[in-house]
């Protein structure tokens, strides 16, 4: 009953967004044509399907309903319930049922955009929204569907892959990071509208403004959270593989953080508009990439999905995105190609130019180096894989790059950056991160990239209180505080380029400063590390519904006080081959002590432990861009300067000729 609900609904919504596409392609040709009110049905009946379908899927799963296939493969009696209700997207087919939920959502928030059926530019967008919804749709009634019934179901399943119920971010991540790469289909929708229209000007970037940041936060979240699982999980004492799943993330991302700049040159100056829908075109192909590489068993990776008849299709859809979405920009780009240069590259649209092109380059680099492999795959047969060297010698002159550029560009003026004006705002803040650097040097650091990294952030952080208390009228708190709640965009900015910042600095931290041991002990016997003696006092084997931890105990103690005891463990899951590592985490303000179990036996363990310098930064930096992201978000839309107001008169008028 529960499995022919959520596949009904699954259908009903496939329709809905089907007549989506149809009522929404008349009503930006002829507007007259279709009431607003079919639109509102449409899209009414996609959310209550998507919602239906989802809901019906958690019930199955939290009733241990094992007719239902997806129930069956990927649940258990005995598995928590926390974990129960995320096995709803720990497997392929659940995954897509949460994409299509939040796809839904995504659609309302647009159809509440389009206040008259004149809105051409927004019933083109809803027909976009539609055909992509029609698509995830259709492959959950078809080659994803979790709603099959069983005729012999059995009395219990596998539980979820034991990495994915051991840890609460499995509740965080994937949800905050499919919001993310969702999101993106907006500001996608906008574009090939506005391409279908011959509309040039900003209406299409001031009306995606806000969903595009919302998409870019939770995809900032998903990819710091996702990396902090695997943290916190993998054992591996890392955080980020360039395994190929987070680069598919980490791609999107990289595109539409240059899109944010991109899109506010144009609304400021008019410039880049041709770039624009290139940006948007190759974000919102880049998170179906994405889904591609998760959801087939193109690589191998700890993230994909198992293999399925979704592969194809999603390889299908991508090369059908791609190949209009560019044939429509080919055939209008010229048009709507703004003729506005920058007066000089030493000026604020120099420094988004700048942001751009980095950007642009460190995701075409990653892109490179994840699909590489497959490419080479597919025509030759042979195996390669393109590894942590590769990405790491691209990523960090890039990032290095970007670092720079974001710690002179925010402070800029626009039009052109005279040598005097940039002394006088730039002198302080250099003059600051030298003395840092050079204390940290004279304290006796001596990796250069901790330093230069050091360097940038403090004349970062100092550079954006000075414009702070320099653009207050006066230093009091009340007129700062007036001034960033007047301008949410560039404070937002700022805010979030020093988590960004910070994060980097606890990369260069973690990175070179890191110290490693590994150690066996028998019980009661002892070692150093980082100044503390550790001893062994044994494991404890701990049953609990689905699983068995064997816990190990290992106790950190200075001056004979015992200042920590890490306890990390292994566990083994009823149904399960694999046991899972958890690692034993002790943060402090200076440092973060990992405690990795690398074999534990009756009397003897082997621990990997590292000492990583100020770790807690790097969560709490990329909790900062988040900030700095919903900051920028609770400003309005963006006030169109005369100038640009011309230009899209311009472009219109031109328009219209054509
Ligand atoms: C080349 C490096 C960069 C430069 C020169 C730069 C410059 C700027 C400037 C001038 C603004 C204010 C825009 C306005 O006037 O409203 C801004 C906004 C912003 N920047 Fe950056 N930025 C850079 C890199 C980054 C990076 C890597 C991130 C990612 C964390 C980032 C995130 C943001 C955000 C979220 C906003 C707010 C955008 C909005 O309100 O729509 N920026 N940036």
């Amino acid at each position: 009953m529960i499995a022919a609900a959520g596949w009904t609904a699954t259908v009903i919504a496939l329709a809905c967004s089907v007549s989506l596409v149809i009522l929404g392609w008349q009503a930006q040709r002829r507007p007259q044509g279709v009431p607003r009110a079919a639109l509102k049905l449409a899209v009414g009946g996609m959310v209550f399907g998507s919602v239906v379908a989802f809901g019906a899927l958690q019930v199955a799963l939290l009733t241990d309903d094992f007719s239902v296939s997806y129930v069956a493969e990927n649940s258990a009696r005995a598995t928590p319930l926390l974990f129960k209700i995320s096995t709803a997207w720990s497997a392929l087919s659940g995954s897509i049922v949460l994409w299509t939920l939040v796809l839904a959502g995504f659609t309302a928030a647009v159809l509440r955009q389009v206040r008259d059926m004149q809105d051409r530019l927004g019933t083109g967008a809803l027909a976009v929204m539609g055909l992509v919804a029609a698509f995830f749709f259709g492959l959950v009634a078809t080659v994803a569907n979790p709603f099959e019934i069983l005729s012999n179901p059995p009395t219990d399943g596998p539980g979820p892959n034991p990495i994915l119920q051991n840890h609460f971010m499995v509740l965080i991540h994937p949800p905050m990071l499919y919001l993310g790469l969702v999101g993106f289909t907006v500001p996608f929708a906008f574009a090939m509208s506005a391409l279908m229209l011959r509309q040039g000007g900003v209406d299409w970037l001031r009306r995606t403004r806000r969903s595009n940041l919302v998409a870019w936060t939770f995809l900032t979240g998903g990819l710091v959270y996702g990396a902090w699982w695997s943290y916190e999980v993998l054992g591996w004492g890392g955080f980020w593989a360039w395994d190929p799943v987070e680069n598919a993330a980490l791609i999107p991302w990289l595109l539409a953080t240059a899109f944010i700049h991109s899109s506010a040159l144009q609304v400021k100056r008019g410039m880049l508009q041709a770039w624009n829908f290139v940006l948007v075109l190759a974000t919102f192909s880049m998170t179906i990439l994405a889904t591609l590489l998760t959801r087939s068993s193109v690589i191998a990776s700890v993230h994909s999905f198992t293999q399925s008849g979704v592969g194809p299709a999603l390889l299908g859809f991508l090369v059908i995105v791609v190949g209009v979405g560019f044939t429509l920009f080919a055939l209008r780009g010229e048009q709507l190609a703004s003729n506005r240069r920058p007066e000089s590259i030493l000026s604020r649209e120099g420094a988004f130019l700048t942001n751009n092109v980095i950007l642009s380059v460190f995701a075409f680099v990653v892109l490179l180096g994840t699909i590489y492999p497959v490419f080479v795959e597919a025509f030759s047969g042979a195996q390669v894989s393109v590894g942590r060297p590769f990405f790491d010698r691209m990523a960090v002159p890039l990032s290095f790059a970007l670092l720079l550029a974001m710690g002179i560009g925010p402070f800029m003026p626009y039009r052109r950056a005279g040598g005097a004006v940039m002394w006088q705002r730039l002198r302080l803040p250099l003059l600051l991160g030298a003395a840092v650097s050079a204390a940290l040097v004279l304290a006796g650091l001596r990796e250069v990239s901790v330093v230069l990294v050091a360097f940038l952030v403090t004349a970062m952080v100092s550079g954006t209180v000075q414009e702070l208390v320099t653009n207050a009228p006066d230093p009091r708190p009340q007129s700062i505080w007036r001034l960033v709640r007047r301008q949410h965009g560039y404070w937002g900015g700022q805010v979030a380029h020093i988590g960004l910042a910070l994060v980097a600095l606890a990369i260069a931290t973690s990175g070179t400063l890191a110290e490693r041991a590994s150690v066996s002990l028998g019980v009661g016997e002892s070692t150093q590390f980082d100044g503390y003696t550790l001893s062994y006092e044994g494991n404890t084997l701990v049953p609990s519904g689905d699983r068995s931890s064997n816990i190990a105990e290992i106790v950190f103690a200075a001056d004979g006080d015992v200042v920590f005891r890490a306890k990390p463990a292994l566990t083994q899951f009823n149904n399960q081959v694999q046991a899972v590592a958890t690692p034993s985490v002790w943060t402090t303000p200076t440092r973060d002590i990992y405690v990795a179990l690398s074999s534990l036996g009756p009397d003897q363990v082997t621990i990997n432990l590292y000492r990583y310098p100020y770790m807690w930064l790097l969560w709490t930096g990329g909790l900062t861009v988040m900030v700095g992201g919903v900051w920028a978000l609770a400003g309005g839309a963006r006030r169109r300067p005369e100038a640009v107001r011309l230009e899209e008169h311009r472009m219109s008028r031109q328009g219209a000729h054509d």
